[in-house]
């Protein structure tokens, strides 16, 4: 089946009772124009190993159209908007376009540690996605697909904002579980609005929200029924269509794209106080970090090209199976509405499981980017996602003995063997050149032949069908050493030659496994082809042997994992579990810490102290600065009280200190620790204190 004008590209082939999307073999002399996306991470928190799932697969696509000669842009960015950063941001006491910058900065440090090749990577506060949502919404709203009403919202009296869903708590109305989210219910699933909730509750403030009314701006999305209805087949994954009938069965309803002051966002021109909600300018945002590139690089991109013209180039998103209805609803409407081209595949992924369980802070098993490429390289876990990856839209896991295990395995005893088994001979026997003769066999050319295998595997993305003939391959060449025994020839002087030839096929195959593995592991490939001492391999290099060729001599290309690491990771983590993510942001909360045992809660180590001095901090009018007497030592501790609590107040009083937090740099000093105190916030603070005898210094038990 033809795919909007893609000269069949992608076809929707039905596989027993599965149908799933597939890209026909192409002549790689046709030099293909695509540009890939994966779904922008929210600049309110860090990228975490999930997130890592998503951008290993599409880095791993990418990288392979790229070796296959095709022109391949891949662009991301941060998701900066919205009332998650907005909060953050005041809760740190910087503007929210310093904690964009900031965090953004973090997400590229971390892009580029594990190698995910963006050619662009900007955040959606950019004044080109500014540019582009304005006029997206000016088109849209031109052809009739925009209209206004009144809603009735939650709203929080004390901050003066209006609630999302997710920010209102409270008792389901259907099966009475308490503190649930204002939208749907954990437990029995009902959904409703954060108004039915039994005792609602701002996580904001912790008041109970009123009710006030204000006029929204919604996206007509019913108006693109029909053109959904028959653009869905043949670009979404197969898996998916079931779910989007029951979208489609149950109505295509108008989509709420604004939001109230106060927002963190795109104001809606000629509206006051209306901002764009995150989610309308998210996905402009692929298009502005492109226009961006465009603009700035000497590519020689043409925007138009790319956004107007599914004939001659493609566009495919990489996304989590949670944000399918905005991508293969919402997306392709609004760009159709707005005169753009639809993308030509949307490619979903389940979410990733550690150890066959949710992630979790308490486990260590939320694990940071940044904490994992502390202790281990991040080609192990591209290796170890890939070789779990299909086209399918399960989720994965990553359990931590197993990853040990395979990775140690596969790269290690298998790919990286079969080069230090071969190179010493080269080297001693031949001074480092590859023989000019390979031994009369076939093994290079079945190495060879296995190319068109692997390339539809990865074409389809289904790259743990690739790693699977690869190390089957892998295997292969190993038993082919095994036989030949060139350890023991070797003493035979009339079988050199024979060795030199032995062991330059090896070195060979090791070359076609490289070039195989090359979309997956770059920083390994990196290291092989300065062993190999030759440019940065490309597909067509499997078709041809290296021979006569001088190698460089041989270094160890990659270390075996070490389980010590791993633990370590995990520890790091849970760690950082107590320097905790702010609750204020309800997407960021993890599956909830539930009961903990007596072992955890006594990892905390709780202390009375004296305030010896309170002071103002300047350039920050919700922090007090605490001088605290320990007993044995003194600290000083920044804390949040200033709108309950002046300074000369609290000389000389005790209070209760998490002694062992992890010490956090603030803009103003260090703090050393955390004053406990109770209360939502505002001058609704009221901190702990010991009754009068406890000294400084005296466990809280
Ligand atoms: O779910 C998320 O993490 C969103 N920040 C993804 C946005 S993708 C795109 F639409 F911008
Ligand atoms: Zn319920």
């Amino acid at each position: 089946m033809m795919a909007g004008g893609n000269r069949g590209l992608v076809a929707n082939v039905r596989a027993g009772n599965r149908s799933y999307l597939c890209l026909e073999p192409r002549e790689l002399a046709e030099q293909r124009n695509i540009l890939v996306t994966s779904a922008l991470p929210y600049a309110s928190g860090p990228l975490h190993l999930g997130h890592l799932v998503e951008y290993t697969q599409t880095d791993v696509w990418v990288r392979f159209q790229r070796m296959r000669g095709h022109r391949c842009i891949y662009v991301c960015a941060s998701d900066a908007h919205g009332t998650p950063t907005m909060l953050r941001a005041e809760k740190e006491e910087i503007s929210p376009e310093e904690l964009v910058s900031e965090v953004a900065e973090k997400h590229r440090k971390d892009f580029e540690d594990y190698h995910i090749s963006v050619d662009n990577y900007q955040t959606t506060h950019s004044p080109e996605n500014k540019e582009l949502t304005e006029e997206m919404y000016r088109r849209l709203k031109k052809a009739g697909h925009i209209t206004q009403r009144v809603i009735k919202q939650a709203y929080d009296e004390k901050k003066n904002m209006f609630l999302p869903d997710r920010y209102v708590r409270g008792t389901c109305p259907v099966c009475s579980t308490p503190d649930q989210h204002g939208d749907s219910c954990e437990n029995c699933s009902a959904t409703y609005t954060p108004m039915d909730l039994k005792n609602p509750v701002s996580v904001v403030s912790g008041t109970t929200p009123s009710v006030r009314e204000s006029e929204h701006f919604f996206f007509r999305l019913g108006d693109f029924d029909d053109e959904l209805r028959s653009w869905v087949p043949g670009h979404v994954d197969g898996s998916m269509v079931n779910k989007l009938d029951e979208w489609f069965r149950a109505g295509l309803k108008d989509w709420d794209i604004s939001r109230d002051a106060p927002y963190f966002g795109f104001e809606i021109p000629g509206e006051s106080d209306k901002y764009f909600y995150v989610w309308f300018d998210a996905p402009i945002g692929y298009m502005a970090s492109f226009l961006n590139l465009c603009r700035t690089s000497n590519l020689d991109l043409d925007f138009n090209e790319f956004w107007s013209n599914d004939e001659r180039t493609e566009l495919y998103h990489f996304i989590g199976k949670d944000i399918v209805y905005f991508h293969t609803l919402f997306w392709p409407a609004v760009l159709s509405g707005a005169g753009y081209r639809k993308p030509s595949g949307i490619f979903v992924h389940g979410f990733l499981t550690v150890d066959g369980q949710k992630m979790s802070k308490s486990r260590g098993t939320f694990i940071m980017a940044s904490t994992y490429s502390k202790y281990l390289d991040p080609d192990y876990l591209r290796y170890y996602f890939a070789a779990k990856l299909s086209d399918a839209v399960d989720d994965i896991d990553l359990n931590l003995e197993d990853f040990v295990t395979r990775v140690n395995s596969d790269l290690v005893g298998k790919l990286v063997n079969i080069a230090s088994r071969c190179a010493g001979f080269i080297h001693k026997l031949n001074k480092d050149q590859l023989a000019d003769n390979l031994p009369n066999n076939t093994l290079f050319e079945e190495f060879s032949a296995a190319e068109k295998d692997i390339a539809a595997y990865y074409e389809a993305r289904n790259y743990s069908k690739a790693l699977r003939q690869i190390m089957a391959l892998a295997d292969r060449a190993n038993q082919y050493i095994d036989k030949e025994k060139p350890w023991i020839q070797a003493k035979d002087s009339t079988q050199i030659e024979h060795v030199v030839r032995v062991c330059s096929l090896g070195i060979n195959l090791f070359r076609t496994l490289m070039v195989y593995l090359k979309p997956v592991v770059p920083g390994l490939t990196k290291r092989a082809e300065e062993f190999l001492n030759v440019s940065p391999l490309v597909w067509s290099d499997a078709e041809t042997p290296l021979v006569g060729h001088p190698v460089k001599q041989f270094k160890s290309l990659l270390e075996r994992v070490d389980s010590k690491k791993v633990q370590a990771m995990v520890e790091d983590t849970r760690s950082d579990f107590s320097a905790s993510t702010p609750l204020e942001d309800p997407n960021q909360k993890e599956d909830g810490l539930g009961e903990i045992d007596i072992e955890l809660f006594s990892k905390i180590d709780l202390r009375v102290a004296r305030i010896v001095k309170a002071s103002l901090v300047e350039g920050a009018d919700k922090l007090l600065k605490l001088q605290l007497d320990l007993g044995s030592e003194k600290r000083n501790v920044f804390s949040g009280i200033r709108s309950a609590y002046d300074p000369e107040d609290l000389d000389g009083r005790l209070v209760v200190v998490v002694a062992n937090l992890k010490p956090r740099k603030m803009r103003f000093g260090t703090s050393q620790g955390m004053v406990l105190a109770g209360g939502p916030g505002g001058e609704d603070i009221y901190l702990l204190s010991p009754d009068s005898g406890a000294k400084p210094g005296m466990k809280v038990t």
